[in-house]
């Protein structure tokens, strides 16, 4: 009677326990191990997966991994046919249009080595679209113009623009107003406001020449025209230009200069011009440099026997006793802007500049360093705030220090003295 009464009990309790359960227990334990946002994520979610499905609704187009239509869609037939339809052009040079703007015009075609054809146009070509001496690609069969080609330009030519823009403007250069406000002047004004020149008469300078000791900020300074500027930029480096065969590098200045025609409106940079600028002399051996020839294409094309449009040159050079005096006269090159040393409003300036990323204590005396530092460039003081920050790294500190730079510019100034070129440069000029 006991061992029953005790079974009984026994069975009932965990029944009296399940039965406590109310809402609020049940309401907790279904967001037990829930994160506090989950609710509102999930909801989210959702609504995110109906505007999307909504959005497919509406384009027609349903969405799968590969991006093709579903499999029940494709036309294999019609596909090929279109393939088949569709062959290889032939490329071909227009020499001649005969009968210009007229119904029956007829155009005089040349393939490479095969022959001279006199033609009519595809369908898919308007006459408008076709000049003479234009590149074009003829079908097979009956030599039709089907389309219009870009003119042929060296990849290695075409590589030179500058397409994503430098991160650099123009206050991140310090203590080059001048400079800045000159060049500016030339770039801008005349694609800003062209009205003023025709007013007055004359015509805007066409180029101009940086010319300063190394690390002065010249190659920064066009950067930063580069940042600033909407037309196209095209930036060559003068040993690019110096090629293995005889009228190869000419041949790049000339298709330099065409796809720079091409555009509305483009600045040339060429940087360390004296890789090809310098001046002509006989090295004795009878042959002509192909370096010079090179440069008297740059000077043919400066001078524009073709018109220049809105072309702009800049160049750049630290050695411009180096160069020749064809480049450098007045017509080619109006401008000349020299970058000189910093002065000492510039030279705080520039520690300003290079101070403003690292982390730095405060309160440092930037006009103290720039009086420490005499007849420095602004490569120069770059250095000395990256020495600085060795320091503080080598004592393992977090923040640099004002005495981190007065150590920097003892070793970058005074350390590196045998180094230092700006002596070279004035003995040079
Ligand atoms: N005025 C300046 N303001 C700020 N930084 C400068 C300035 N001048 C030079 N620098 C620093 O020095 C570095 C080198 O300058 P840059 O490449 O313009 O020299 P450069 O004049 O083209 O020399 P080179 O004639 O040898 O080509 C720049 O990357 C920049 O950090
Ligand atoms: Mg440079």
């Amino acid at each position: 009677m006991t061992a029953s009464n005790h079974k009984e009990t026994t069975t009932e309790k965990p029944n009296n326990n399940n039965n406590a359960l109310d809402e609020k227990d049940i309401a907790l334990m279904k967001s037990y191990g829930l994160g506090p946002y989950a609710q509102s994520i999930r909801k989210l979610e959702q609504e995110v997966k109906d505007k999307l499905s909504h959005i497919n609704q509406i384009c027609g187009v349903k969405e799968s991994d590969t991006g093709l239509a579903p499999p029940s869609q494709w036309d294999l037939v019609a596909d090929r046919q279109t393939m088949q339809e569709e062959q290889p052009l032939q490329v071909a040079r227009c020499t001649k249009i005969i009968n210009p703007n007229t119904e029956d015009a007829k155009y005089m075609i040349n393939v490479k080595q095969i022959a001279k054809f006199v033609v009519g146009l595809g369908e898919k070509v308007a006459p408008t679209d076709i000049e003479e001496g234009m590149r074009v690609g003829v079908d097979r069969n009956k030599y039709q113009i089907q389309i219009p080609l870009p003119p042929k330009i060296d990849p290695s030519v075409t590589m030179m623009t500058v397409e994503e823009k430098p991160d650099v403007t123009y206050s991140d250069v310090g203590g080059s107003k001048e400079q800045i406000e000159k060049i500016r002047e030339v770039v801008e004004l005349p694609l800003l406001n062209p009205e003023k020149f025709i007013a007055l008469g004359i015509d805007p300078p066409k180029g101009v020449l940086l010319y300063g000791p190394p690390g002065t900020g010249k190659t920064l300074l066009a950067r930063a025209v580069a940042n600033r500027t909407d037309a196209c930029f095209i930036r060559v480096i003068g040993s690019e230009l110096v090629q293995k065969y005889v009228g190869e590098g000419a041949r790049m200045v000339r298709e330099l200069f065409q796809m720079a025609r091409s555009k509305k409106a483009c600045i040339i940079f060429f940087d360390e011009i004296d890789a090809i600028g310098g001046a002509r002399f006989d090295d004795g051996a009878g042959g002509d440099n192909e370096v010079q020839r090179t440069m008297l294409e740059i000077v043919n094309q400066l001078d524009g026997f073709d018109a220049r449009g809105n072309i702009k040159v800049l160049m750049a050079t630290n050695r411009p006793d180096t160069l020749d005096p064809a480049l450098m006269r007045p017509g080619r090159l109006d401008r000349k802007i020299e970058f000189g040393l910093p002065d000492l409003e510039g030279r705080t300036h520039i520690f300003r500049i290079h101070a403003k990323s690292m982390n730095c204590e405060r309160g440092i005396r930037f006009e103290l360093l720039a009086r420490l530092c005499p007849n420095t460039t602004g490569a120069d003081i770059r250095s000395v705030c990256t020495e600085a920050g060795m320091f503080a790294i080598r004592a393992r500190r977090k923040t640099v220090t004002e005495k981190d730079f007065l150590q920097a510019i003892d070793k970058v100034v005074k350390g590196y003295a045998k180094f230092s070129y700006v002596s070279k440069y004035m003995i040079f000029n």
